[in-house]
């Protein structure tokens, strides 16, 4: 389903990475590992079709997702490094704003109960009216990845969704990353901690430091 063939990837004219090609099929989860600086969430950011390749492609379900944005920012959801929350709106309007882009948002009432059933679940039942800015780091990366929940798209694109978490939300995340491997998702994360799901079928990818690979 997600598809990368020979990608190359460059900052500001200086090649990041190079030649990298996997395939990842429904209900598979794929980690990126790899030292600070070697490229990961550059990576990531192509593969959400935010940064366009210097060499190879990106496809989702066949389509290039460089040559189609639109159509596929529908089927992913990306979290980065900072969270892509408005920090003067509250949890819950930042939450409804994104489900409203969602793919499947289902019926209003299934949508409510499945809204409070996640916050309940990340621990941010109480926290709904709060204004997202004064929140802390953990809480705003739970409402990030409630977010993602609740968007109910296919492709889950994480830059380091465990970091700042506690161990509760470790595992409230391990159980949402099964849930969805199970339901034929796709988890594409990197991470320097190891990734907190007991779902067997995880790829691994690691990437080099360009200095490493003996580059300029
Ligand atoms: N916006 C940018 N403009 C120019 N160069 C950048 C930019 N962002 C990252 N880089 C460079 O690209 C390289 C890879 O950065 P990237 O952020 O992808 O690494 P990373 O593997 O995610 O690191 P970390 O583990 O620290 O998150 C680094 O050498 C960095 O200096
Ligand atoms: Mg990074």
């Amino acid at each position: 389903m997600l598809c990368v063939d020979h990608l190359g990837l460059g900052r500001r004219g200086r090649e990041i990475v190079d030649g990298v090609g996997f395939n990842i099929e429904a209900g598979w989860a794929l980690q990126i590992h790899g030292s600070n600086g070697c490229g990961k969430t550059t990576l990531l950011r192509a593969l959400a079709g935010m940064l366009p390749p210097a060499a190879g492609s990106v496809r989702w379900r066949g389509m290039n997702v460089h040559a189609q944005p639109e159509r596929f920012r529908r089927e992913r959801a990306y979290v980065g490094h900072s969270n892509g929350l408005s920090d003067d709106l509250s949890v819950l309007e930042n939450l409804r704003f994104a489900a409203l882009l969602g793919v499947n948002p289902g019926s209003s009432r299934d949508a409510r109960m499945h809204e409070r059933d996640v916050l309940e679940t990340a621990g941010l039942w109480t926290l709904r009216h709060a204004r997202v800015g004064s929140l802390s780091q953990g809480q705003r990366r739970r409402v990030a990845l409630a977010r993602v929940m609740l968007e109910r798209k296919p492709l889950w694109l994480l830059d380091e969704p465990a970091e700042a978490l506690d161990d509760a939300a470790q595992a409230w995340l391990a159980d949402a990353l099964d849930e969805h491997l199970q339901d034929g998702g796709i988890v594409v994360a990197t991470t320097h901690l190891r990734l907190p799901t007991a779902v067997a079928r995880t790829q691994h990818l690691q990437l080099q430091l360009q200095l490493e690979r003996g580059g300029s």
